[in-house]
């Protein structure tokens, strides 16, 4: 089995629950302050390392009480954590969620995260048949650094290209599968995209891409459309009943990224995914919400 490389952000992620979402300048009573492990790089180095996958983050942290709290949560899931630095005089990466009837809304603060470069990514040690991972809450010549050494070992690179964000074609070129969802091919691709459209605009979209890159488009419940040398292949997803989205995007990823470093061929590691996704919707926060592999194989079968 190959190994996971996870370079990303780590955050707190300090969540208010509501009835609804507050319109622009009014106030809403909230129910609940919760504080959960999160950050895209964190969640899904953690979903991983809970499928039973050798699992390395590469990040950092503020030399604060968040810091120690998610240092102390990542060590218990599993995650290697040698190549995540404290960092003196910032904060760790937060994350100011809302959550009303299970939809969220995110802002982010990157504190130590936006301080991750290209020498932290420079300490990997990677063989042939691992999985290098990353997204768009570290730097992006950092992502490009870190990509550039996996490729010269023969490592596959996966980008989740989240949140949207402009990148340039030496980045996305290093980029063996590409997973984004409809917002972020809209963004990337310049395209108007709606969440409702139909699979083949997603696809009309997604063949922007370069033919050598597998392209996977999260659809949410209708599952994730995958363009392989352009041909789309739509892998269903599972209906269930979600009680908090935050986190499934990345234990999509982190599911898929798990199942290619053991070797599995694609259609079934999307349909892994897809189960490891619905899981985590059903559950409260992001790192805490992602499941064994047990938990999926059940699914799976049932
Ligand atoms: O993808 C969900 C994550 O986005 C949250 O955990 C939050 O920290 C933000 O990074």
């Amino acid at each position: 089995m190959g190994h996971v490389f996870v370079a990303g952000s780590i955050n707190m992620d300090v969540v208010a629950t509501a009835e609804r979402h507050p319109r622009i300048g009014e106030t809403v009573a909230g129910d609940a302050v919760l504080y959960f492990p999160g950050g895209k790089g964190a969640n899904q180095a953690v979903a991983t390392a809970k499928l039973g996958v050798p699992t390395t983050l590469i990040g950092r942290l503020g030399t604060d009480a968040f810091g120690q709290e998610l240092r102390t949560f990542l060590t218990a899931q599993g995650v290697d954590l040698a190549l995540v630095k404290d960092t003196p005089g910032t904060h760790s990466g937060t994350a100011i969620i809302t959550i009303a009837d299970a939809d969220n809304t995110i802002v982010v603060v990157p504190g130590a995260n936006a301080l991750v470069s290209a020498d932290d990514v420079a300490a990997a040690v990677f063989a042939k048949g691992d999985v290098a991972v990353s997204q768009f809450e570290i730097p992006l010549p950092t992502i490009a650094a870190f990509f550039k050494r996996a490729r010269a070992a023969g490592v596959t690179t996966i980008l989740n290209s989240a949140p949207a964000k402009q990148a340039d074609a030496e980045l996305l070129d290093l980029v063996d599968i590409l997973i984004l969802n409809e917002t972020e091919l809209g963004f990337l691709t310049g395209t108007e995209l709606s969440d409702s459209d139909e699979p083949a605009r997603f696809a009309e979209a997604a063949r922007a891409f370069t033919r050598d890159k597998i392209v996977c488009v999260t659809l949410g419940k209708r599952g994730v459309l995958a363009l392989v040398e352009r041909r789309p292949l739509l892998v269903p997803g599972r209906e269930v009943k979600a009680i908090d989205t935050t986190g499934a995007g990345d234990c999509f990823v982190g599911a898929l990224a798990s199942q290619l470093a053991g070797g599995k061929p694609l259609r079934d590691a999307l349909a892994y995914a897809n189960a490891a996704a619905s899981i985590c919707v059903q559950r409260m926060g992001a790192a805490p919400s992602m499941p064994t592999a047990k938990d999926v194989e059940d699914v799976l079968v049932a």
